[in-house]
């Protein structure tokens, strides 16, 4: 039978309504954005912890809470022989986020509850995936360069364990706390492209792992995710802060999309934005590497004031992220480390309260055809 005609939509499902959760919310037009009740602006005073606390439990835990929360992560903090000899046998030149999506994939071969859909031991496999997933990420990163992985160091945060597994020294303070925020600023947000892709499995009834290998797969586009690593490449193009307005403009009128601007959601500055911005203002003034963030000023200003976009999550991370040190095609990554967390909140919500999801379509195809035999046509 024919699917029921559904009126034409708008592409890109925009401004569908395509279920509940309490896990956050976006006002677009006030540029606001919560977790679980709670605005961003506050939450960054606590932990990335903390943020992966609410997200699971929806609710903010008490020291007790918060100190039990940490020991699971640390008790799940390692990876198996087996899955770092897979990262160890990715080809050269393994697109990093191609990477990460091959690595949620085994993870869940060699987990024994990998295919056990009760609440408790998808709570347990949500900790495991937070917990083992900075550490994939940089066991892929020291494996590429011919280093043995590091692992985490007990009693310490996951924002200074990534620090630490990446470089390879303690991090300094304020490292941790920018990372810690950029943690936090990227746990979650609505049904955004990666967590939706995720509720869709999890709806099917499919197992936790293969959500997030899905969602992995939504994230490294560069609509989504994988936009931070591209503004990089686009400040390094420029590489000037003199020759920036004459390239936007250039770009913009050749119908180019300027990277780390725009958003479906946010008529007004992204919350995130504004943390991140900072950030890459002073990184800027600490490493005395202004470049980069004068050209993302001059660029700012370009999209808002003349084409009335702002910038998104995207744009100030680059920078940041930059001068921080991290190698460019891991910024998708960190993303990842962080939406980790809302993704497997949103996991647990779809299954508490499950039906499939199976949106209708309208069909624009002909109708009706003759069919003609092959050696006929
Ligand atoms: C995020 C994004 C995918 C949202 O897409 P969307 O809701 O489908 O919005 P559209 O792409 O239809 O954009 C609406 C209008 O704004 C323009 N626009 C949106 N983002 C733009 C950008 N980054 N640079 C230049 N113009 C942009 C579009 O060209 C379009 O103009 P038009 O109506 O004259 O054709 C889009 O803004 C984009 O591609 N941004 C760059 C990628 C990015 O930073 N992604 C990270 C998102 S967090």
């Amino acid at each position: 039978m024919a699917e029921r005609a559904a009126a034409p939509q708008k592409k890109g499902l925009e401004g569908i309504v395509a279920g509940n959760t309490s896990l956050s919310v976006i006002d677009g037009q006030q540029g606001l954005l919560s977790y679980c009740g709670y605005n961003i602006h506050d939450l960054v005073k606590g932990s990335f912890e903390e943020t992966a606390y609410l997200l699971l439990n929806h609710k903010l835990p008490t020291q007790m809470e918060l100190d039990e929360f940490n020991k699971q992560i640390e008790g799940e903090s390692s990876l198996s022989r087996e899955v770092i000899k897979m990262i160890q046998s990715l080809p050269n030149g393994t697109n990093a986020m191609a990477a990460l999506r091959g690595v949620f994939s085994t993870l869940g071969y060699y987990d024994d509850e990998s295919e056990d859909n009760s609440g408790e031991a998808n709570r347990r496999k949500a900790i495991r995936l937070i917990a083992k997933t900075p550490i994939a990420v940089t066991t892929f990163q020291r494996s590429r360069n011919g280093q043995e992985p590091l692992m985490p160091k007990s009693g310490k945060s996951i924002a200074w364990n990534f620090l630490y597994m990446l470089f390879g020294e303690e991090p300094s303070d304020a490292k941790v706390e920018l990372m810690d925020t950029v943690l936090i600023l990227h746990a979650d947000h609505g049904f955004n492209a990666s967590t939706f892709a995720c509720r869709v499995i999890a709806a099917t009834l499919s197992d936790i792992y293969s959500a997030v290998t899905g969602a992995v797969g939504a994230l490294k586009g560069p609509l989504h995710g994988g936009a931070n690593e591209r503004v990089m490449n686009m400040l390094l193009e420029i590489n000037d802060v003199d020759r920036t307005e004459a390239w936007i403009r250039n770009a913009l009128a050749n119908k180019v999309k300027i990277m780390g601007f725009g958003h479906r959601v946010y008529k007004t500055e992204d919350p995130r934005a504004t943390h991140l911005r900072g950030m890459s203002k002073g990184l800027a003034e600490d490493t005395g590497e202004s470049k980069w963030y004068e050209m993302s000023q001059i660029i700012e200003n370009i999209m808002v004031n003349e084409k009335g976009i702002n910038p998104n999550v995207d744009f100030y991370s680059a920078s940041s992220y930059y001068m921080m040190g991290i190698p460019i095609d891991l910024y998708t990554l960190i993303f990842a480390i962080s939406r980790v967390s809302g993704w497997t909140a949103h996991f647990l919500e779809q299954m508490s309260d499950n039906r499939l999801i199976r949106p209708g379509s309208t069909y624009i195809g002909e109708r009706d055809l003759e069919y003609i035999p092959i050696d006929q046509r």
